[in-house]
């Protein structure tokens, strides 16, 4: 663990703050030393920090659109911490990265942005990663339509009232549309605060479509 950095963030997040540590947990058992990942909605940037300072070697390249960009790069600005790469612009709308990475990590977006995006994200996610490279997803699901908790199912009508387009995402529909881009689902496991971390591995040639998921 390299040192905290501590940092006054703008639009801070409670949950980003709660919910951090144990998703380094995960990821550290995720991720070999000397990672290149990609954060797609990094927000105030907060996970971002934490996860540079907590995984060893990683390097971290945060991204997002408006209106998150501007604080994401005000609040990175002065940050000089090994690993933590400058904001790039990305919305999963126009994929345009070029890039590798082994992995790439996205928390609490899928419910933001509306359905129609998420087939392009997962092309997007792909085209980044090799065989074996892994896409972790955080935030809340249904599982066949159902959803998880009471309070999941007010933060959906919440989410709806704000943009219709918003909502809670079926998990059955996150693996069919990863499944098309040779992501299948190795690991689900439940979080706090009523969320899951998604693993996805990208098939490889050796594969053969017989990777265990769920
Ligand atoms: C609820 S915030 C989550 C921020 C952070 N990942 C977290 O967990 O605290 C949703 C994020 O999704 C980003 N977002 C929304 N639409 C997007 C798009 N089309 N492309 C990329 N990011 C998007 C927002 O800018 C915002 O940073």
């Amino acid at each position: 663990m390299r040192n905290e950095v501590s940092v006054n963030f703008e639009c801070f997040s409670n949950a980003a703050d709660n919910n951090k540590q144990f998703i380094a947990d995960v990821l550290r058992s995720l991720l070999v030393s000397g990672a290149r990942v990609l954060e797609i909605g990094s927000g105030s940037g907060q996970h971002a920090v934490h996860f540079v300072n907590q995984l060893d070697e990683i390097i971290w390249q945060p991204a997002d659109k408006e209106p998150y960009f501007d604080a994401l790069e005000r609040n990175l600005k002065g940050i000089s911490l090994t690993g933590l790469e400058k904001p790039i612009y990305l919305d999963v709308a126009q994929f345009d990265i070029t890039e590798r990475f082994d992995a790439v990590f996205c928390a609490n977006v899928m419910h933001i942005i509306s359905a129609d995006l998420i087939p392009g994200l997962m092309a997007g996610v792909a085209s980044l990663l090799d065989g074996g490279g892994l896409f972790i997803l955080y935030g809340p699901y249904k599982y066949q339509g159902a959803f998880t908790t009471e309070s999941n199912e007010r933060f959906d009508g919440w989410l709806k009232a704000n943009n219709v387009l918003s909502g809670i995402r079926d998990i059955e529909l996150i693996k069919s549309k990863a499944n098309i881009q040779q992501l299948k689902l190795i690991d689900d496991l439940p979080m706090p605060a009523n969320n899951q971390l998604l693993v996805f591995r990208k098939l490889d040639e050796n594969d053969n479509g017989t990777v265990s998921s769920f």
